[in-house]
């Protein structure tokens, strides 16, 4: 499948409607599983949520993290999610993971309902996710020693590394983590996660911590990963721009507990470079998402502070 396609987007061709058009909450089949005569096509989904919701048991009494999650992912799409801190984001990441189950409606992954994690699904949390006792080329081996994943011994040292090479950490395979920058040990994360080559990147705050030039570096290698491997991804950032410049959609979501508030497509078509953070329908689109997300923090203030303060 050609990159184009795989992300959604026809190859080649402009975008067919200035990207600012937004659909509603309820409109939530993407443009990726719509004919050429717009109405939706008879293909299903990679990953549905059908009406999930999640409620933790807390000290304090139930607490909703999810509402009535309604959404569907198909197969080359990128998915942004973004909202206010606490609102509910890795609750329903971890839902596709299979970490968390949900309290009501569900959650499946190639028409099963997810009962667990699967070698299928790669995750990458939002603090690092490396394992102290490894060196960095064992920590990017890690995944691929799983029964599920077994290869030839070969093989998997052409696959480190190609990605320890991807990284910029060739000069460190034999190192242990912990001397290790934490933006190094974050991209040693990304590399274990993409070695896998899973079907479909969780991917939660991957590049919150590494320094600006770092994670434009981060986000171009994701693209060209994905250019070359056309994989499904979903990404949880509180960054308006990231959103933007990766996604074929962004789902914002309200303060807790997390409900679709707006889903919104990015029309640029792929591959994308860094020029289209200059073009008015990126700034046009970015005021938007901003405003959206900046209601649901004033929301999610109101909720935590109900009583004005006592003068
Ligand atoms: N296992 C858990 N038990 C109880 N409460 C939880 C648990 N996990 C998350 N929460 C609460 O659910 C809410 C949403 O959390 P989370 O999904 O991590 O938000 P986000 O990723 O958007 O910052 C928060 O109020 C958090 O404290
Ligand atoms: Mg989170």
């Amino acid at each position: 499948m050609p990159p184009a396609d795989a992300a959604g987007i026809a190859a080649g061709k402009p975008p067919e409607k200035p990207p600012d058009r937004m659909s509603s909450a309820d409109e939530i089949t993407p443009r990726a599983a719509r004919g050429d005569d717009g109405a939706p096509a008879a293909r299903p989904a990679l990953a549905r949520f059908d009406h999930a919701s999640v409620v933790f048991d807390t000290p304090s009494g139930p607490l909703k993290a999810v509402d009535d999650m309604r959404c569907e992912i198909h197969e080359g799409d990128f998915v942004s999610v973004i909202g206010p801190s606490g609102c509910g984001k890795t609750t329903m990441m971890n839902m596709l993971a299979g970490f968390q189950q949900p309290t009501s409606g569900s959650v499946s992954f190639e028409g099963r309902p997810i009962t667990g994690p699967g070698p299928e699904r790669g995750v990458i949390f939002q603090e690092y996710g490396v394992f102290p006792w490894l060196t960095v080329k064992d920590n990017i081996a890690f995944g691929l020693s799983l029964a599920a994943n077994r290869i030839g011994a070969k093989e998997r040292e052409e696959i480190c590394a190609h990605y320890l090479a991807l990284m910029g950490l060739s000069d460190f395979a034999n190192v242990y983590p912990k001397h290790l920058s934490g933006g190094m040990r974050q991209r040693v994360a990304i590399a274990r996660a993409y070695a896998v080559k899973p079907k479909f990147l969780l991917m939660d705050e991957p590049f919150g911590a590494l320094d600006a030039q770092t994670r434009s570096n981060m986000q171009n290698l994701l693209l060209e990963v994905l250019a070359a491997e056309g994989k499904t991804v979903m990404l949880i950032t509180h960054s308006v721009d990231e959103a933007i410049y990766l996604s074929s959609r962004i789902i914002v979501v309200t303060a807790r507990p997390a409900r679709i508030r707006q889903i919104v497509d990015v029309k640029f078509p792929y591959p994308r470079h860094e020029e289209i953070h200059e073009r008015a329908e990126f700034a046009e689109l970015r005021r938007t998402i901003r405003e959206l997300v900046a209601s649901e923090y004033r929301a999610q203030q109101a909720q935590a502070r109900p009583e004005p303060f006592p003068r």
